[in-house]
């Protein structure tokens, strides 16, 4: 907490893969969740830091690098812009966006095996890795496929089933082969790697899970079932060219190390902080990055909160956790830990291998980035798994924004414009049904604001939704349009009460519908301090229901929302798919 009282929030979003741009579920369980948080808490008035990167190393970026027949480096060039400038069109708001193959994690990334190694926890072993004799080379991670030992699935990838979800060690699997070259002629060969000591922090890393019982369910329950099966000591290098190099604390390559790299899943998370620093640098304070992430440097009063979905949950309450505690340096851990359950295709997987369901670029060349926004948030996999369906985006985008909230605001705008010259109107006196809906407001306001502290997206979108549906009751009750033909000053309290309504609506809007949020604050003249969510902005219902200045104009907004047709319906059920075969 600073000095003003407000608090300083430190947001991240699971890195996205370089390897292509990302589908509507990996936005949905990650990077979407984060921006509405950020967001929210920017307008409650909180210094907020929202942080997230291409993850570039590993398999992953290497075999897509292949697969498009040019340099890995090039290609994560390209396909960085790429994810940028989608992430940018779905109105993220990253304070940064960085790249997990930049200098800073790289130092960083040393820095942090050097000093796990002098506390002991990191030591040199022999294990046994899949060679391949035809690509004379090891076939770490995704270089190998294979059926899966659990579940028998044919095409699993040495480091995970896609079928049944398991994490492999690619020596498990049953007939391997290349996935570079098809080969099936590969044998298991010995290999020198370094090994993270996961196993001795079992308790440190149990006792502090066991202490954070104000996370969201998810996270912790994830979190606790992987320490009960014990923790295990994994392997943080790879014998890979395209990574972060091992170096000694003097900058020396290690001995026996020149071919080998650190794992991509001990170099992402320390990204976090890299592109934290990349920022810094960016706005010509490179030491700013400190008091975000240096307990001894400021970052004692930091909330951190972490976005990602359930596969990625591991990774960072232990994996994560263990770089950071077994440093013994001040580096500012995890506060909260938000973890998402999958998007589905009608029940079915949606994958970014397999191309099936809408990407994030060919979304936006269908319908405007809030649509897609809402509709994943008033659906967000929080509970349980949530299908995509066409069926649903409609029925949500129709219902909720082009009827309740389109409508409202097209209504009482238009009619102002028509009956009161387009100024909201000074005559009349709050009488029974602007009593009903202040007291909605008091009791729905407050639950809104703790649906968003507490993470809870679904419910902040079918809150914000409830409110802008008793702005359209308030209207039934109200009906000015009735009372003007005997009385206008009657009718002059209900287009100002439901102008004002307009203009809450648009501000409890933005965290989620940002773009239309603006329209129609545009519309109706609000300044841009007066479209907070602060406490003081948001306490005082009276004063919200009387906020635009009388007289003052207003313009009726373009069309916010047309509704989605049954044809279009079909249409990209034809193109992108429906129902599963
Ligand atoms: O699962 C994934 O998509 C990973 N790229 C997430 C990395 S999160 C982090 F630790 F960087
Ligand atoms: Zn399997």
């Amino acid at each position: 907490m600073t000095n003003n009282g407000s608090r300083r929030i430190l947001v991240t979003s699971a890195l996205p893969y370089i390897n292509g741009v990302k589908h509507l579920g990996n936005l949905a369980g990650s990077m979407l969740p984060a921006d509405i948080y950020a967001r929210f808490q920017r307008l409650r008035g909180h210094d907020v830091l929202y942080i997230c990167a291409t993850d570039e190393h590993g398999t992953p970026a290497e075999l897509a690098a292949q697969a498009a027949g040019i340099d890995v480096r090039a290609y994560c060039d390209e396909q960085h812009e790429i994810q940028k400038k989608a992430g940018d069109d779905f109105l993220l708001s990253y304070d940064h966006f960085g790249r997990s193959s930049g200098e800073e994690n790289a130092r960083l990334t040393q820095h942090f095996a050097n000093v796990l190694e002098a506390n002991d926890l990191i030591e040199e072993r022999v294990m046994e890795q899949v060679y391949s004799v035809d690509d004379g080379r090891f076939l770490p991670d995704r270089y190998v496929e294979g059926t899966c030992p659990h579940c028998a699935f044919e095409k699993a990838r040495g480091d995970q089933c896609d079928n049944c979800g398991r994490l492999l060690d690619p020596v498990d699997l049953i007939n391997p082969y290349s996935a570079v070259s098809g080969s099936k002629n590969v044998e298991i060969r010995e290999t020198r790697h370094l090994f993270l000591q996961q196993s001795k922090m079992q308790d440190t890393i149990r006792e502090w899970i066991e202490a954070a019982t104000d996370w969201p369910p998810l996270a912790r329950s994830i979190a606790l079932k992987w320490l009960d099966e014990g923790l295990r000591d994994r392997a943080i290098t790879r014998d890979l060219s395209w990574g972060v190099p091992v170096l000694n604390p003097d900058g020396s390559v290690r001995e026996g190390f020149e071919n080998k790299v650190f794992y991509v899943w001990f170099d992402a998370p320390i990204e976090y902080i890299g592109a934290t620093e990349e920022w810094a640098k960016i706005n010509g304070e490179p030491d700013a990055w400190r008091r975000w992430w240096r307990t001894d440097e400021g970052a004692d009063d930091v909330e951190y909160v972490q976005f990602m979905g359930k596969d990625n949950v591991a990774f960072h309450t232990v994996g994560f956790p263990v770089t950071i505690l077994g440093s013994k340096e001040p580096w500012k851990l995890v506060d909260s830990l938000k973890a998402f359950n999958w998007v589905t295709w009608y029940g079915g997987k949606f994958s970014t291998s397999n191309k099936r369901g809408v990407f994030m670029d060919q979304a936006l060349d269908l319908l405007p980035a809030d649509y897609w926004r809402w509709y994943l948030t008033s659906n967000a996999p929080e509970g349980s798994d949530a299908a995509f369906t066409w069926e649903g985006f409609q029925s949500a985008i129709n219902s909720d924004l082009a009827n309740v909230l389109g409508n409202f605001v097209n209504r009482i705008t238009k009619y102002c414009a028509s009956k009161f010259d387009g100024k909201v109107p000074d005559a009349g006196e709050p009488g029974d049904a602007e009593a009903w809906i202040a007291a909605e407001l008091e009791t729905r306001l407050p639950q809104l604001v703790q649906h968003y502290e507490n993470m809870e997206f679904r419910k902040a979108a079918a809150e914000t939704r409830a409110i802008w549906a008793a702005g359209n009751e308030y209207l039934t009750k109200a009906e000015p349009w009735v009372k003007y033909k005997t009385d206008v000053d009657a009718a002059a309290i209900g287009v100002r009460t439901g102008l004002n309504l307009a203009a809450l609506f648009g501000i409890i809007a933005q965290p989620i519908i940002p773009e239309a949020a603006a329209m129609i604050l545009d519309a109706l003249g609000v300044p841009n301090d007066r479209r907070t969510m602060t406490p003081e902005a948001l306490s005082d219902v009276s004063a919200l229901l009387d906020a635009l200045p009388r007289g003052h104009e207003i313009t009726p907004p373009d069309v916010l929302f047309r509704k989605i047709e049954d044809e279009q319906v079909a249409e990209w059920t034809e193109r992108f798919g429906g129902e599963p075969a």
